[in-house]
C-alpha cells in the first residue's frame, strides 16, 4: 500500500465533512475521497440492518480506488455497522468516529472517580449503546447520560444558522437537563453537531468539556496512519473529490459551511448503481466458487 493512496471518507450525507475539515487542518498532504449517501439521509432513526447493507455497498464501491483507510465518519454508521463491516472487509484498515470520542471524554473526565459523561448524538446511536460500551469498557465507573436531539440533524440539513430561533431553542431543551444534572463532560456524538459547537459552548458557558467526536476522529486517523507509515508527504497530494448517491445541488451549498469552501462538484453514483455492483462483485464471487 503506498502513502500516496487516498483516504475514503462516508457519511450519511455532510455531517462527515466536519472530519474532513479536520483532517485536512492536520494532514493537508493526503488525497481524500469523501462519499455522502444522500438520497438515503438521514440514517439516524434507521436500524442496523438497513444502515450496514448502505455502508456495505458503499465501502464495495470505494475499494475500487484502492484506499490505504476507510473511515466511517457518521456516528450512527460507525455505531450500528462497524463491527459488521470490519469483518467482511478485513483486507483493508477501516475506523469510525465512536471509539476515538469514548476516548477523547475519558482523558477529559480526568482522575474524577464517578465522573457524569453526557452523550447527545442521533436515536439510532443512542439505542446501539454504542458510547456506552466504549466508554464503561475503559472506565467502568463513569455515570452516563444519554440525550438523542432528533431535530438537530434536520435543522443543519435545512442550512440553519447558530443565531436561527428554532436552533437556538432546540439547543437550550436539549442542553438544560444535562447542565441540571451537572455533567462534566459531553460529547457531541453526531458529526453533524459541530456546526453548532460555538453556540453549544455558549450555551453550556464553561460548565461542561465539550468533546468533537468529529475532531477526535481525525486525531485517531492520523494517529493510525503515521503508525502504519502511511502518511502522505506529496506536498501536490491534498485533493478532495466528493460522491454523492443524489444529484441535487444544495450537496455543494451545505458543504460550503462545513468546508469553508465549496468543494468541486460533485461525482454521482446512484443507490442502483450501488446495487449493480454489489450484485456484479456476488456474481464473480459465485462463479469464482
Ligand atoms: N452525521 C451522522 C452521525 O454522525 C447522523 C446523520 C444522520 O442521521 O444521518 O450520526
Amino acid at each position: 500500500m503506498s502513502p500516496d493512496a487516498p483516504i475514503a471518507i462516508i457519511d450519511s450525507g455532510i455531517g462527515g465533512l466536519s472530519v474532513v475539515r479536520a483532517l485536512r487542518e492536520k494532514l493537508p498532504h493526503e488525497r481524500i475521497l469523501y462519499f455522502g449517501d444522500t438520497a438515503r439521509t438521514p440514517y439516524g432513526w434507521k436500524s442496523a440492518e438497513t444502515v450496514t447493507g448502505f455502508v456495505r455497498q458503499i465501502v464495495q464501491y470505494l475499494r475500487g480506488y484502492d484506499p490505504k483507510h476507510i473511515l466511517i465518519a457518521c456516528n450512527t454508521a460507525s455505531a450500528l455497522a462497524l463491527a459488521t463491516i470490519r469483518k467482511q472487509f478485513s483486507d483493508v484498515a477501516i475506523s469510525g468516529v465512536v471509539e476515538p470520542g469514548a476516548r477523547a471524554a475519558i482523558e477529559a473526565a480526568g482522575a474524577k472517580a464517578f465522573p457524569l459523561i453526557a452523550i447527545m448524538a442521533t436515536e439510532a446511536t443512542i439505542w446501539s449503546k454504542a458510547y456506552e460500551r466504549a466508554i464503561h469498557r475503559r472506565r467502568h465507573h463513569a455515570r452516563l447520560l444519554l440525550r438523542p436531539a432528533p431535530l438537530l440533524v434536520p435543522l443543519v440539513e435545512e442550512g440553519r444558522s447558530e443565531k436561527d430561533p428554532m436552533v437556538r431553542l432546540a439547543l437550550r431543551q436539549y442542553l438544560q437537563p444535562l447542565i441540571a444534572r451537572g455533567a462534566d463532560v459531553l460529547v457531541l456524538g453526531c458529526t453533524h453537531y459541530t456546526q453548532y459547537k460555538s453556540l453549544i459552548a455558549q450555551q453550556t458557558a464553561g460548565k461542561i468539556t465539550l468533546i468533537d467526536s468529529a475532531a477526535a476522529c481525525a486525531e485517531d486517523v492520523a494517529r493510525r496512519l503515521l503508525a502504519a507509515n502511511l502518511l502522505s508527504g506529496n506536498p501536490s497530494g491534498g485533493l478532495l473529490r466528493c460522491f454523492v448517491t443524489d444529484g441535487s445541488p444544495r450537496f455543494r451549498t451545505l458543504a460550503a459551511k462545513f468546508l469553508g469552501h465549496e468543494p468541486e462538484p460533485p461525482t454521482l453514483v446512484t443507490p442502483d448503481q450501488l446495487h449493480l455492483i454489489g450484485e456484479d462483485l456476488r456474481q464473480l464471487r459465485i462463479s469464482a466458487a
